[in-house]
């Protein structure tokens, strides 16, 4: 099948490179020619384990086209997938759709003959019925219908979740759309993975309803490692004794320094906006909100504890600068919270991270950056793990410790071992992890 994605941020590229590799033959399109040409380059602009070879594979096998031409792009495509950006819209939250609408009604043109116009991008609900009001007049409603095929991949595991997805979601209100959309996930009717066929409105809620229910997992277990603390409590083993309930579940339990990322915070954010403007108040998800936001500006006092009650003039190390392992993505990262707390407070920080250097350089101001995970440590008065990267959780404890001024570790995702710590010599502060 031949089809088309409009955008090459992450869920375009990677949906864009897993279809291809899937045997369709896929135009990703994008108006950044800047972008469209080093991706023809073989460059791939994030970070992404396994995307590389994928798209080379698949631009090799000439599966996987790239151009700044939607009407070339659009020639014989059966399916077209949105799936450009949809940022927060500053000052109120609401998912910003302009960049949604205008692709749509660009590419209204370039229609001719029976196509699906899909949204891939997570949209508030009640989008798909707007595009559909956007395409009166401008296309005949023959040639087209609209559906919702949400992406639930995560980053650093994109490609594994595009191709062994735990389920489909696909939001359609015709036959016709509905067929087109079988043929393009057939082949994960080979694993028997789930696919539910459901209309635009509910497909779009589910989207919002996965990652609002995510997120107030991770937010309740960072409360209860607050109390945790206080009263001598372990929440890794509340987390784990909860998690044994398969009611519950294991996952999305492990307390740390809030969540981030370009999903979790914008997606709960515009769920609430959304509601609201259909008068159904989402009081659970505007306290995860709340909860998670003050939670990333807090963790700075942390550190601020752990060095008696000061980091004027003191030298922080920090490890782990995006906001999760295996990405380069900065995107409200709690390090860009902690970090300039630290320095109002008067400390100067000194950090690495293994992929989110460049990105960090032009979100952080007046940090030191170090190329390997020991840069950091010399002199330091307390090394802060942000980021649970693998290259942190084996570090030379004894150099580590050789190198600072004073062996002071705030774990924020706790990778280490309190006991161990302490007989390394450490002065260990974890979440959660009582006295
Ligand atoms: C998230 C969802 O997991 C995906 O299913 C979804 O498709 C994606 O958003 C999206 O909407 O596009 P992602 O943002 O890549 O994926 O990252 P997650 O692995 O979910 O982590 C999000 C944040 O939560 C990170 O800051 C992470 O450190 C934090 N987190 C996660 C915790 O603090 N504790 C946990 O137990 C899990």
């Amino acid at each position: 099948m031949k089809i088309t994605v409009i955008g090459t941020g992450y869920v375009g590229l990677v949906s864009g490179a897993c279809f291809s590799e899937f045997g369709h033959t896929v135009t990703c399109v994008d108006k950044d020619a800047d972008k469209i040409q080093r991706l023809l380059n073989g460059e791939i602009p994030i970070y992404e384990p396994g995307l590389d070879g994928l798209v080379a594979r698949n631009s090799a096998e000439k599966r996987l086209l790239f151009t700044t031409d939607l009407k070339a792009a659009m020639d014989g495509a059966e399916a077209v997938f949105i799936a450009v950006g949809t940022p927060s819209r500053r000052g109120d939250g609401h998912a910003d759709l302009q960049y949604v609408f205008a692709a749509v009604e660009e590419l209204a043109a370039f229609i001719k003959s029976y196509t699906v116009i899909i949204t891939k991008s997570t949209v508030p609900v009640g989008t798909g019925a707007e595009i559909k009001n956007r395409l009166q007049g401008l296309l005949d409603e023959k040639l087209y219908d609209v559906a919702s095929n949400p992406e639930f991949l995560r980053e650093g595991a994109a490609i594994e979740d595009f191709m062994r997805p735990d389920r489909v979601v696909v939001g359609v209100d015709s036959d016709a759309a509905k067929k087109v959309m079988n043929a393009l996930y057939r082949p994960l009717f080979l694993n028997e993975t789930p696919i539910l066929f459901t209309n635009l409105e509910t497909a779009e809620i589910t989207k919002y309803a996965a990652n609002a229910f995510l997120a107030t997992k991770i937010s309740f277990i960072n409360e209860m490692a607050d109390l945790c603390e206080k009263v001598g409590a372990d929440v890794q083993q509340v987390s784990k004794g909860i998690g044994l309930d398969k009611r519950i579940g294991n996952k999305f339990l492990h307390a740390g320094p809030g969540f981030g990322g370009s999903c979790f915070p914008k997606d709960t954010r515009a769920l609430v906006h959304s509601a609201d403007t259909y008068g159904v108040p989402m009081r659970i998800v505007r306290s995860v909100v709340d909860v998670n936001e003050k939670r990333k500006i807090a963790m700075a006092e942390r550190v601020i504890t752990a060095c008696n009650g000061s980091v004027e003039g003191k030298r922080i190390a920090v490890l782990g600068l995006t906001f999760k392992p295996n990405t380069d993505d900065m995107r409200e990262s709690p390090s860009l919270d902690i970090i300039p707390a630290l320095q109002k407070h008067g400390a100067v920080v000194h950090a690495h991270d293994p992929k989110g250097m460049s990105e960090a350089k032009e979100m952080l101001e007046d940090v030191t950056f170090y190329d390997d995970p020991y840069g950091p440590l010399k002199d330091a008065d307390a090394l802060v793990i942000i980021t649970e990267w693998n290259q942190f959780r084996a570090l030379d404890l004894k150099r580590v410790h050789s190198l600072m001024n004073k062996p002071v570790l705030v774990d924020f995702r706790n990778i280490y071992s309190k006991a161990d710590m302490a007989a390394e010599g450490f002065d260990y502060i974890g979440i959660g992890r009582g006295k």
